[in-house]
Parts: structure tokens; sequence; C-alpha cells
């Protein structure tokens, strides 16, 4: 079984792994990450491979700490500040690449930028110190598919797996890290995420947002992404015939799935993807999801929902974010 409890030895045997080149899957307090030595072309190539992933879609450089940023992209004032405030933590930086970054040209995907960040979960931190380089690590979910929030999501995504998924339990953010743009002077939101957009904006003043684009700048910003196999239909007060209900709130009824009976923003994103995957099962033919306050972690909820509510590409020539 490649389902490993993570434990002082597991975490060395990953790091080994790793510095061979092989991909092992790991928590983060977000998501569970398809992690690479960030350095090694060869083993980049293969999280592109492993996911389905198209290649102009770049990677986030996950790091043991702050420190380490410095090497790898141009740090302004700015990006110090956030590091200093939200490091460890579910935010991710896009940053100036400097030339002599040492990580694959691949995992930028040809860009002038990096995104970096230093995950918050012990796990994470322990296989950064342990690897002992940069790793490069997407959501370890096949590409426009839901991400994972447990070990067993990821075992059951792959085949073949990856060398190892160390389990270190579900993730308590439960949505991926906000990642903002800093390579010009206005900061652009790319992705709503862990970190709220009006904490991000106490720090830096109004922050704009990258409408959904095919823009290479903005390349995460695909339509249709986090998808389940069955359909999904958005501010609905209740199920239709076929569907599923996946509830939000008091109003929700007794016997659906509900992703925070109290209407706690932060439960309902720990519950999302997990929720998203149990209702995506037979007898089901679609799954409806009552309406989410749009503030806070809501801003996250609401878009990963538009984006697997969003029509999918039906030809493998429309564009799929990782
Ligand atoms: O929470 C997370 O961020 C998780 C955990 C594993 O760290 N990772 C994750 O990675 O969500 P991924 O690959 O699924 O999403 C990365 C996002 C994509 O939307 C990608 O386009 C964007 O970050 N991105 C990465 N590098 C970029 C760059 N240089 N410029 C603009 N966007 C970038
Ligand atoms: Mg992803």
């Amino acid at each position: 079984m490649t389902i490993v409890a993570a434990d002082p030895r597991s975490i060395a045997q990953a790091a080994e792994l790793l510095r061979d080149g092989r991909l092992v899957a790991f928590p983060t307090e977000t998501v569970y990450g398809l992690g690479a030595d960030a350095t090694n072309d060869r083993a980049v190539a293969a999280i592109f491979a492993a996911k389905g992933r198209p290649s102009f879609n770049p990677l986030i450089i996950h790091l043991a700490a702050a420190e380490a940023a410095g090497e790898l992209v141009a740090v302004d004032d700015r990006a110090a500040a956030l590091a200093r405030r939200f490091w460890p933590g579910p935010l991710t930086l896009v940053l100036p690449r400097r030339p002599e970054a040492a990580v694959s040209l691949l995992a930028s995907a040809g860009l002038d930028s990096l995104a970096v960040r230093v995950p918050a979960h012990p796990v994470a931190l322990a296989l950064l110190a342990a690897t002992g380089r940069p790793l490069a690590a997407p959501s370890a979910n096949p590409s426009g598919r839901i991400s994972p929030t447990t070990a067993r999501h990821v075992a059951g995504d792959f085949d073949p797996p990856p060398a190892m998924i160390l389990d270190g339990g579900p993730c308590a953010v439960g949505v991926e890290s906000t990642v903002l743009d800093l390579t010009g002077r206005q900061a652009v939101l790319l992705r709503p995420g862990g970190i709220a957009r009006e904490t991000l904006e106490e720090e830096l003043g109004p922050v704009d947002t990258a409408a959904a684009t095919a823009d290479p700048r903005a390349p995460g910003m695909l339509a249709s992404h986090y998808a389940p196999a069955r359909p999904v239909r958005l501010d609905a007060e209740q199920a239709r015939p076929g569907e599923a209900l996946l509830g939000f709130g008091g109003r929700a009824p007794a016997d659906c799935l509900n992703l925070s009976a109290e209407g706690d923003l932060a439960e309902a994103a720990a519950n999302l993807f997990a929720m998203l995957r149990r209702l995506d099962a037979p007898p089901q033919r679609a799954i409806a999801v009552m309406p989410i306050p749009r503030h806070g972690l809501g801003l996250a909820i609401n878009d990963r929902l538009r984006r697997a509510a969003a029509p999918r590409p039906s030809s493998p020539l429309v564009r799929r974010d990782g």
C-alpha cells in the first residue's frame, strides 16, 4: 500500500524518494499536494504527466521557510510584509523569478515569474526540511477534478499511484491557497483561497481580481475545474428528482449533507471537497448546492463551486486547470 502514516521514519523515506526524482503526495493545511524535487526537470515533468496537466499551467514551489524565497524570486517590501504575516500559511505569492533560481523551467511553464509558498503543516514542513530542496506541488488530483483533502482521496485518483502517499489526516483549511500576483505595481488576486481577500486588503489596500481568462498571467483561472463527474447546480433551495442536495446553514433539510449546520464558512471550506466527492456517486445523477455567502472564505468556496458547475470542455483542446 502506498499510503503510509506520516512519522519521522516515513518522512525520511519520502525525502529519499523525492531526492531520487520520484513523486510523493503529502498533506498541507489546504489540500494534499503531489510533490517533486523542483530542481529536477524529469521529476517536474512526471507531475505534469501523472496529472494530465497542460504544460502551460505552472506549479507552486513549496519552501521550508520564508528566508529561502529570496534565492528564487525577487522579494519586495510588500511580499516581505505578507510573508511575515501569513507564512507558514495558505498564501501563494507570484513574484519575479530570479535568473539564477535553481528551479526547473518547466515548473514555471516558461513564465518569468514563480509562485512560492511556505505551507502550515508539520508534515509538509518536516518533509521539506528532510528533502533539503524546494518542492513543486500541485494539488494531488487529475487535472480538472476535485482536489484531495485526505490520503485516501489521492490513492483513489491515480493509477499508478505516486511512489508514496504520506497520510497526515484530513486537511484543516480544505480549499487551496490564495494566489496573489505581485509582479506588477498593483497586486492581483489570481485565485481566492485560504486567506480571505479582506484579510489581504488589511495589509495591502485594495487588490484587483483577475477575470476568468486564458491570459497566461493567470493560467489557473480557467472556467471548468474542481469538477465532479456529475453536473452541479448552484444556489439551489431544494433538490430536484435525481439530485443530491449539499446544504449550508440551519435552513438545510436534516437529511442532507451539510457543509456547516452553524453556517460557519471555515467549517464549510474544510468539508467542501470531501462532501462533493461523497455526493458524486450512484444513485445520484446530479448535485445541487445551497447558496453560500460570498465574504471571507465564502469567496473561495463560491469560486470552486462555480468552476465545478461550469460547462465541461468536451475537446482536449479546451484548456483546463490543474
Ligand atoms: O493550496 C495550494 O495551493 C495547493 C497545495 C498543494 O499547496 N496547491 C495547488 O496547486 O493548489 P495547483 O497547481 O493545483 O494550483 C496552482 C495555481 C494554479 O492556478 C496555477 O495556474 C497558479 O497557481 N500559478 C502557479 N504558478 C504561477 C505563476 N508563475 N503565475 C501565475 N499563476 C501561477
Ligand atoms: Mg489544483
